[in-house]
Formats: C-alpha cells, sequence, structure tokens
C-alpha cells in the first residue's frame, strides 16, 4: 500500500466515525464564544448577512491554516485578513483566537474494533492491534478528550499553544514550541501539581508531531511503527520529569492517539468557500494534488487525479441530475504544455470550458471534496449557481458520506429539504457577537408547523422560531 493510500484511509476511518463531538470558537470576528454541537453529521447554518456564517467557516479552515503555518507552507495566517487586529474579536489583539475540538474516542474505538473483527488480518488500514489496544486503554479512563489551539500575535510573530484535556482525570498539558507544562493530579483530592519544562530539545507540538508522522509514513514506514515513534518521543519527554511527577502509562498513550486524530482532523477539513471560474475556465498544470484550495482553483487536476482521468460514476451521476437524465460525460484533455482542461459533452454537444454552466463546475466541487475523504467538509453560500433539485441532491449525498459537514446557505431550500430539524442551526450578530442555537424541542417545533401549515423556511423567516 502506498504511504498516501494509508493516510488516506486512516482519514477516511477518523473522518467518517462521527467522533466530533463539539467545536468552540472563541475571539475569531464575530465569534467571540461559540460553541456547536454535532447531533447530525450535516448542519445547515442560516442567519442573516453579517449573522457570522462565514466567519463560522473561516474559523475553522483557521486550524488548517496553522497547520500550513507550522509546515512553514504560509508565513502568516492572518495575511489574508491584512493582519491580526481585523481577525480578534474586536480588534482586540491582545486576546488570543482559540479553538477547542472534543471527540469521542469510544465511537472510533466501536469502529476499529469492527475493522478489526472482520478483517483476519493483524495491520487494517495499517493500524496495528497495539494501536488499537492502546486506545483501549485510554477509553477505560476517558472516553472523550479535549484538544485547543491558541494562536495570537505579537508583534506579527505568531505564536502557537495547545492543551489537552481528559474528561474523567485531572490531567491537563500545554504545549508550545518551546515548552510544556503539565496539571495532573492522581488522586482527585490531591492538589493538581504543575510542572513544566523549558526550553523543549525541539518542537513538541502536537502539530509539529503529525507533520513528522506522515513524514515518515511518506518515507515508506508502515504507520504502526510511526506511531511508536511519536510514543517514544513523547514518552522520553515526560521521562524527563520522573523524579517530580508520575505520569500515568494512560498519558504516555494519549499522546500518540490525540497526534493522530487531531491531526488527521485538521489536515482533513475541506473548505469549498468560491469558485474561482477565472482558473478553472483555463488549463491548469497537471500538479498531483490531494487537496481542493478553498477556491477551488485546482479543480480540474483533483478531478483528473481522483476518476484517473476520468468523472466518477459519482460525479457523472450528479450531472445527470443537474441535467435532467440527459446523457452527460466529462473528459479531459493534456496540452503539450503538460497543462489539463475539462471539456463536457451532453448528449451530442461538446462544451469547452468556458461554455460549462457554472452549475456543473460547483457540482462537481462539491464532489470531489466528498471524494477527497474529507473529515471536515465546509460549504459556504452553498446554494450559489445551484437549482433546488441540485441542492437537495448533494445534500443527500453529504449526509450519505457520513462525513462532519458545515454548510452555510441563504436559501430555503437546504432548510425545507431537512429531515431532521436538529441539523439547522440559526446564527445571530447580537452586539458585535455571534449568538448561535440548533433548535430545541424539534417535535413541538415540526408540530406547531404543521399547524400553521407553513414551512421551516417561513416559519424563520418570519420569527417563529425562536432562540
Ligand atoms: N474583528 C471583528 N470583531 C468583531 N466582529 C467582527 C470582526 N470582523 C468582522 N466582524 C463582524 O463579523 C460579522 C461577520 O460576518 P460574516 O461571517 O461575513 O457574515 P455572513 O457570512 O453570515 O453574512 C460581520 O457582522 C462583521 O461586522
Ligand atoms: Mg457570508
Amino acid at each position: 500500500m502506498f504511504y498516501r493510500e494509508k493516510l488516506w484511509l486512516l482519514r477516511e476511518v477518523i473522518g467518517k466515525a462521527g467522533i466530533i463531538k463539539e467545536i468552540n470558537i472563541q475571539g475569531f470576528k464575530s465569534l467571540r464564544n461559540v460553541r456547536i454541537q454535532f447531533p447530525t453529521n450535516l448542519t445547515i447554518v442560516v442567519g442573516p448577512n453579517g449573522s457570522g456564517k462565514t466567519a463560522l467557516i473561516e474559523s475553522i479552515l483557521l486550524l488548517k491554516e496553522i497547520l500550513d503555518y507550522i509546515k512553514g507552507r504560509n508565513p502568516n495566517p492572518f495575511g489574508k485578513w491584512w493582519g491580526y487586529r481585523n481577525v480578534v474579536w474586536m480588534g482586540k489583539t491582545e486576546r488570543p483566537i482559540r479553538i477547542n475540538l472534543t471527540v469521542d474516542l469510544s465511537n472510533l474505538l466501536n469502529i476499529l474494533e469492527s475493522i478489526e473483527n472482520k478483517l483476519e488480518k493483524k495491520e487494517v488500514y495499517g493500524i496495528s492491534s497495539f494501536m488499537v489496544d492502546s486506545l483501549r486503554g485510554i477509553v477505560e479512563k476517558s472516553r472523550t478528550i479535549g484538544y485547543s489551539i491558541e494562536v495570537y500575535d505579537r508583534g506579527g510573530i505568531v505564536s502557537v499553544r495547545e492543551m489537552i484535556k481528559a474528561d474523567t482525570i485531572d490531567f491537563k498539558m500545554q504545549l508550545t514550541r518551546n515548552s510544556m507544562k503539565i496539571l495532573y493530579s492522581s488522586k482527585k483530592i490531591e492538589p493538581l501539581k504543575s510542572i513544566e519544562i523549558s526550553p523543549l530539545p525541539r518542537p513538541y507540538l502536537l502539530l509539529d508531531k503529525y507533520i513528522e508522522f506522515t513524514r515518515l509514513i511518506n518515507a515508506g514506514i508502515p504507520v504502526s511503527d510511526a506511531f511508536e515513534n511519536i510514543l517514544d518521543d513523547y514518552g522520553y519527554l515526560l521521562n524527563l520529569l520522573k523524579d517530580y511527577l508520575e505520569v500515568p502509562k494512560f498519558i504516555v498513550k494519549l499522546l500518540p492517539w490525540t497526534v493522530v486524530i487531531f491531526g488527521t482532523i485538521i489536515d482533513g477539513i475541506t473548505c469549498i468557500r468560491e469558485v474561482d471560474l477565472k482558473s478553472i475556465r483555463s488549463p491548469q498544470p497537471l500538479i498531483w494534488y490531494d487537496y481542493l484550495e478553498y477556491n477551488v482553483s485546482n479543480l480540474i487536476p483533483v478531478l483528473y487525479k481522483i476518476g484517473r482521468g476520468r468523472l466518477t460514476d459519482a460525479m457523472e451521476h450528479a450531472l445527470q441530475v443537474l441535467f435532467e437524465n440527459t446523457s452527460v460525460s466529462g473528459f479531459f484533455s493534456l496540452t503539450p504544455e503538460g497543462t489539463v482542461f475539462f471539456k463536457l459533452a451532453i448528449g451530442d454537444l461538446e462544451l469547452p470550458p468556458p461554455s460549462i454552466p457554472n452549475g456543473v463546475w460547483k457540482v462537481l466541487a462539491i464532489e470531489a471534496a466528498l471524494a477527497l475523504n474529507p473529515t471536515i467538509l465546509l460549504i459556504d453560500e452553498f446554494e450559489n449557481s445551484l437549482h433546488a433539485r441540485v441542492q437537495e441532491y448533494l445534500l443527500d449525498e453529504i449526509r450519505e458520506s457520513g462525513v462532519t459537514a458545515i454548510v452555510a446557505t441563504h436559501s430555503p431550500v437546504p432548510v425545507d429539504y431537512t429531515k431532521d430539524l436538529r441539523e439547522i442551526l440559526v446564527l445571530e450578530n447580537i452586539g458585535c457577537e455571534t449568538k448561535a442555537s440548533r433548535l430545541e424541542n424539534v417535535e413541538e417545533l415540526n408540530e406547531k408547523l404543521r399547524k400553521l401549515g407553513i414551512t421551516a423556511s417561513e416559519a424563520l423567516l418570519y420569527g417563529f422560531i425562536k432562540n
């Protein structure tokens, strides 16, 4: 199995395990403190202009941009907003932006165990039984774990701090690139012990370790060996503390899993924010991307790679829905200069890129994003260029994929097409602060809508659904 496939499958398992329980954003634009839970895998975000829909999507995308920053791919994650001041809540530059993720490990364990049972092979997706056993050991102690990342800018220097928290024991760890601080109490009655190592011999952020993990796999090392490598690394560090603090084995096991889970989640964030039609319509260099740019500018080479020079069945099927069952097929042309472009055949008609309807690109972008095994799929202005029926079709595709998806829209179509009102997240900006709420008492609400004889979107519009 090639390294890319190993990481790919790991991403698929983690992305579809439904492990993300909660995302909490603090201090990003209007999101002073917003907490979102995921009762359903699909979340449809609605709210007036300026309520914070785009901000919500950007804040989650920021996690991936921080990973790129640590990789050295992006010199400043706040550059595109013209600086930190414009992004932090109310320009309060002395404050950090913080994003907390909570995951449910028991879901992941169930999935890994069921895969393990089904297949006789010990190495499943490159995950060894040692890894599964260590996860079992963690779940016995803590069902959920929290990971938070804090980012701030001091005079143009961006700093990152991470925190890990287990739910049932008093354990907290704070990491920066040159210090590690542990707060731990072995018994509930004992006061928390706090211990710090600084400076660290080299960067030990979980994201640093995730980058190392993927490099090792890239170099042909099995997933389980790369995992043990991280385990040994943190083990070495914690061993330095042994005279002061007896760090339980549970924590030593927790760290590599935290690296794998949160690194994979963050690396797999996939976002469609806008569609750069100009790039899509001109021939693109044929580069082997394994991610989609958030403006979809690299859509054509990504599609070429996913279907190995063809559209996938899922893509062709979606286009058939768009063209009301007319036979449609897409094909790629390579130029002698090493670029690639896409043409569409509708019945006997052949369309060059400039004549292809915008909805086609949007459908292909969403299908490509799904084919890339995202861990979190973010789509802003979902309805743009899409006919109602196509919106419904794509929403079902997203629901069925099982991926945690956050889809922002102004259209009533997704709201009325929901089969579960808990999918809807309502945003409001009250006094420079976004308030987010899921609908409560869904049964009562359904009954009310039925009595009023109106749809969910009408109810939202006329204010019958109060937060
Ligand atoms: N640094 C900031 N602090 C507080 N609020 C901000 C900051 N930057 C932008 N905003 C506000 O956040 C909101 C962001 O809205 P946006 O996410 O673009 O809305 P939507 O996508 O729902 O139309 C706007 O109301 C804007 O005024
Ligand atoms: Mg917006």
